[in-house]
């Protein structure tokens, strides 16, 4: 006899396995699929509804006996972002690891060396290249609690609510050191002053104080702060004490452009791909453009697999229209932010950030 009750319960439970136990999730289907049709045999009147669900259910695990791991595997998550799931940037990584990660590990070694922790580093660069990820990554690279605050986020509309919400950040980060509190975007938060409405002004006045204020109880607290405007952030919060590491982090060149490709094609089924070739077609793309180029390449045989049922593998023809259809907004990115570096004469505080800029202006001549 079927008991539609049990059928159900069967179907449930083959979905819930379907990630981890597949086989045992296709059993499960099969097993329903029987009792269905045998429900159909004896609810004449309800024969098709049986029907149509047992060949659902039938369909679903010949599925799931047939995929293979590798395209299973692209629904799971890649769990906590570290310094191996950045492609590139080996020498940030580094100075990184110098400056935040070890004296955050081993405080007693820099101490006997008269290294003082703390401070913040102001993470400059274009959109897209990696600057968020890699505030993510230190923090679980230090083991420490980690503070996403995005900087608009913080200002309130209210006069005298913006200091709160800063004072209220900086105490609880007290709290729970070791920690690495992140402005993203901190250009709204730390804009010059002098470009800023009155109240505006206060958010970084309190910044200041906050940071001035941080004493030897709170060394295993750590500033980190990304912007990609660099030249609006105030002049104050940049300097020695404060946000005086300025770090830039530049476009990924031709070796990391084809690590940040193979990283996320990397539990993909694809074809064996010309990753040279494709390092060299995607020049002055960011890593997110690239990420753009592989969820595209992707898209192509998985649309055509919904429409014919075929499996087939990513190929570097899919991949190359994917180049083909993105462009990239570096080249433009670089070209204002030079005009303002120069407007403001910062070229010395942000040289790498000019150097770089002159070379996409050269490699765009030619
Ligand atoms: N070096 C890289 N390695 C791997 N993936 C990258 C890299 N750079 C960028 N990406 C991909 O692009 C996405 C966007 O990068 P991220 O958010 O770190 O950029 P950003 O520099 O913070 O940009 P923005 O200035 O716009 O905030 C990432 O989530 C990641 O998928
Ligand atoms: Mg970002």
């Amino acid at each position: 006899m079927c008991n539609k009750e049990e059928v159900m319960t069967m179907i449930e439970l083959a979905k819930k396995l379907e990630f981890s136990q597949p086989k045992e999730a296709a059993r499960q289907y099969f097993l329903a699929a029987e009792a269905l049709v045998q429900g159909a045999k004896e609810n004449p009147k309800e024969e098709q509804k049986y029907l149509e669900l047992a060949q659902r259910s039938f369909l679903r695990g010949r599925e799931l006996k047939a995929k293979p791991a590798e395209i299973r595997k692209v629904t799971k998550s890649n769990g906590k972002t570290n310094f191996d799931s950045i492609g590139g940037l080996e020498d940030l990584k580094q100075e990184i690891r110098m400056k935040i990660i070890e004296p955050f590990k081993r405080p007693d070694l820099f101490r006997f060396y008269g290294k003082q922790a703390g401070g913040g580093i102001l993470m400059y660069g274009p959109p897209g290249c990696g600057k968020s990820l890699i505030a993510k990554a230190t923090a679980n690279e230090a083991g420490a609690n980690f503070i996403q605050v995005k900087s608009s986020d913080l200002k309130s509309k209210f006069v005298g609510e913006t200091e709160k919400n800063i004072a209220e950040l900086f105490e609880s980060a007290r709290e729970k050191q070791p920690t690495i509190i992140f402005f993203d975007e901190f250009e709204a938060l730390g804009g010059d002053r002098t470009d800023a409405p009155a109240h505006d002004k206060s958010a970084v006045a309190q910044l200041l104080t906050e940071m001035d204020g941080m004493d030897t109880k709170d060394q295993q607290i750590l500033l980190l702060a990304a912007t990609n405007e660099p030249w609006s952030v105030d002049p104050a919060l940049r300097r020695e004490g404060r946000f005086g590491v300025n770090l830039f982090v530049p476009p990924p060149d031709e070796e990391a452009r084809r690590e940040i490709l193979q990283l996320h094609l990397a539990n993909r089924p694809t074809e064996e791909l010309d990753y040279d070739e494709l390092a060299d077609i995607t020049e002055g793309f960011s890593g997110a453009d690239l990420k753009a180029v592989c969820e595209m390449a992707t898209d192509i045989p998985l649309k055509e697999s919904l429409n014919t049922g075929k499996k087939r593998l990513i190929t570097q023809d899919d991949m190359n229209s994917a180049v083909k259809n993105t462009k990239s907004v570096l080249k433009q990115w670089f070209g204002k932010a030079l005009e303002q570096v120069k407007r403001r004469k910062l070229e010395e505080d942000f040289s790498e950030l000019v150097k770089e800029a002159r070379k996409e202006e050269k490699a765009g001549c030619n």
